[in-house]
């Protein structure tokens, strides 16, 4: 028998009786509750108090994989089992789960995948959905989903757990599921504002964080968690704080791709002053004990689709006034704490309130796409918690078609994945961008579209100060090539790899100063490089040595871009776009002065006007190969031809209304008997 226990300590432990009582008595329970009030921990064993997880398993889902992992570590510990036993955890790479197995901890990606097998989750008596309020497409995803299947299902249980944000809406969308809030005692936190980087201070992030554990270390003895919005920022902030060298400190860095035993150390009693650095995972979902002091940089990387380039985007962004405070709140849980935020009082106050969730941030054609992959049914009548409008729906469905990833004109319930679609789900980007590297395998040009594909994903790094724009723009040109300002981003980014090797990172730093580039957004372009060259490199995708011709790039952009295609016209200086759109090329391309007669914008931009940008000449022709599904041709008369001894008529193919191919010469034989019957 299990010896189930509860610590004293934990505010979950109070209501224990009427958890186990609204667990008992209904189909889905909402508990909220600050950080650190034992929800994670405590609720799968209350679960198991109650006999669930006996036949079936006793689900439990995370938004990351640290957190599954120690979660299910720590709930193992306190059973006094071996890990893999009674306790198991399921996250991509990894599967400690076991025959006898009752509480099985996973990422909600995991449990969303096991719908392809398992519609009905029969393996599951009870789901516990950890960390609602963050809202993610995977916590959308499995919230819809329960809410269709519990009806079908009726010895179902459903927990769903939030930090105190917005508890109503998930108590709304489950008929008005009970809400039970577990909250304890908190400390008070007093907040520093300390900016950096403004007028003569010419201190950067790192600097700015190592001055604010100086100051906490000379405000009293106690762990100090820092958050930073990546690994990267970690590790370079890890290395600053390391080599000051402060006397009984220990830095530890904290991110997905850390080993078991290295996550582990920040949980193990301590006798040195902890410096814990973390990215929005230690916000709610990893408390880390015992943390006295917080220094907020009040950043995180937050991905985000931006409606009005209708692209996705992976950028380090201001996080909400709810993030911080939640931040904050990380230092007043055992005594009265101090936060410094990184930032100004004022910046604060503009920021939003609370973080928009994810599926209002994202492109819906990557919505659909997981959907459809997943097998979740229509968009349009799933149960979502913030639906999204049918014309963005129409949208999004317009553009799989266009990249060829669902099949075309199905009805919603019927549409599946092309071998193209199962591809683009694998790789993070915006469907348009990864169509561009699925191609670029073709083409052979995978190195360069990567780069550009990653830089296409971010803010663009060249930065004009108003007042120094004709220095920048000095400093910019160099990178340019004639024709196509893809391939000046692929010459940007040889210089900084040439540069980055010859310098340190510190004079690497100051070298984009300079040069009027803005490093954070080069680190963040060399980090979503390495990301998606792995995810290549997984699919079999990888770049072959030696340079691709200008042609072979702009062959596999293309692909992306089979909307964004314009005709110059002759008189005008605009561009004819697909679907009668019109278009100007931005005044600040090299290409806007000699315009060449077709041309591909990476971004159609609505101003005073539609603007394409980043763009670069290509052949009509190229389009045509591209898209087959998507090009009309129409014929004229046939006539004899008398050289070749056969009937002939002329082609025009249309691709979105703009004439690829003008006119051609084909033999009448070849003509589509169904499109030329109009003729007869
Ligand atoms: O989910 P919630 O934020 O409400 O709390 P929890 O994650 O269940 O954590 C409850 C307590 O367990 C906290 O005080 C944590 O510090 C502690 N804990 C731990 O010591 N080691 C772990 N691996 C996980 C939690
Ligand atoms: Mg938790």
């Amino acid at each position: 028998m299990l010896d189930i226990t509860y610590p004293a300590e934990l505010p979950i432990t109070a209501r224990r009786q009427d958890l186990l009582d609204a667990i008992r008595d209904n189909q889905v329970v909402v508990v909220a509750g600050e950080t650190g009030s034992g929800k994670s921990t405590q609720l799968p064993k209350l679960c198991l108090e109650l006999a669930r997880g006996v036949d079936k398993l006793i689900g439990h889902t995370q938004p990351r994989r640290v957190a599954a992992r120690t979660i299910a570590e720590r709930v193992a510990e306190e059973l006094g089992t071996e890990l893999g036993t009674t306790v198991g955890y399921t996250v991509r790479f990894n599967d400690r789960v076991g025959r006898d197995t009752s509480i099985k901890v996973m990422t909600d990606g995991i449990l969303l995948a096991e719908l392809h097998r398992d519609r009905r989750l029969s393996r599951y008596d009870t789901i516990i959905i950890d960390e609602a309020h963050e809202r993610s497409l995977n916590i959308d995803f499995l919230l819809g989903y329960l809410k269709q299947l519990l009806p079908r299902r009726p010895d179902l249980k459903v927990i769903v757990t939030s930090a105190t944000i917005d508890t109503a809406r998930f108590s709304e969308h489950f008929d008005d599921a009970p809400v039970i809030e577990v909250t304890g005692r908190t400390f008070p936190v007093e907040t520093r504002y300390r900016p950096y980087g403004e007028d003569d201070d010419d201190r950067d992030q790192v600097q700015a964080v190592c001055d604010a554990v100086d100051e906490l270390g000379r405000a009293g003895s106690g762990d100090v968690l820092v958050f930073l919005s990546g690994e990267r920022e970690i590790r370079d902030t890890a290395d600053a704080l390391r080599k000051l060298d402060r006397p009984g400190t220990e830095v530890l860095p904290l991110y997905a791709r850390l080993s078991a035993a290295e996550q582990h150390r920040i949980f193990e009693p301590h006798k040195a002053r902890h410096i814990v650095l973390a990215t929005n995972v230690a916000e709610t979902s990893l408390t880390v004990p015992g943390v006295r002091y917080v220094v907020d940089t009040g950043l995180a990387r937050i991905s985000r689709y931006s409606t009005r380039l209708k692209v996705q985007r992976l950028p380090i962004e201001p996080v909400s006034q709810a993030s911080a405070n939640q931040r904050a709140g990380r230092c007043g849980r055992v005594a009265p704490g101090i936060c410094i935020r990184l930032y100004a009082e004022d910046d604060f106050d503009a920021r939003p309130e609370f973080t928009d969730p994810e599926i209002l941030r994202t492109n819906l054609a990557s919505v659909i796409l997981a959907m459809t992959n997943l097998g979740l049914g229509d968009v349009e009548k799933f149960p979502f918690l913030d639906p999204p409008d049918s014309r963005a729906i129409r949208d999004g469905v317009a553009l799989l078609e266009e990249l060829g990833a669902v099949t075309p004109d199905q009805a919603a319930d019927d549409r599946r994945l092309t071998p193209i679609g199962r591809q683009l789900v694998q790789l993070p980007l915006d469907p348009r961008m990864a169509r561009m590297v699925l191609e670029a395998e073709r083409e052979g040009s995978v190195r360069e579209v990567l780069v550009v594909a990653a830089a296409l994903s971010i803010q663009d790094p060249r930065e004009r100060p108003t007042d120094k724009q004709q220095a920048a723009d000095e400093m910019h040109r160099r990178f340019a090539v004639p024709g196509s300002d893809f391939l000046s981003l692929v010459r940007l980014w040889d210089h900084l790899a040439t540069e980055q090797k010859a310098r340190s990172s510190n004079q690497f730093r100051k070298m984009c100063r300079t040069e009027f580039l803005n490093y954070l957004r080069v680190r963040e372009w060399q980090d979503l490089h390495r990301q998606l060259r792995s995810a290549a490199k997984r699919m079999d995708i990888t770049a072959a040595t030696g340079e691709a011709t200008a042609d072979q790039v702009h062959k596999a952009l293309l692909a992306g871009l089979l909307s964004h295609l314009g005709m110059r016209d002759k008189e005008t200086r605009e561009f004819n776009g697909a679907r009668g759109a019109k278009f100007q090329i931005v005044p600040s391309s090299p290409l806007a002065k000699k315009p060449p007669p077709w041309v591909m914008a990476a971004e159609l931009v609505e101003t005073n006007r539609l603007w394409g940008r980043m763009v670069a000449g290509v052949r009509p022709e190229w389009a045509e190969d591209l898209a087959g599904h998507l090009v009309k041709s129409s014929y004229g008369e046939p006539r004899w031809d008398a050289r070749s001894g056969r009937a002939v008529t002329s082609e025009r193919v249309t691709l979105y209304g703009l004439p690829v191919v003008a006119s051609r010469t084909v033999g009448f034989d070849r003509v589509d008997v169904d499109e030329a019957r109009d003729l007869f």
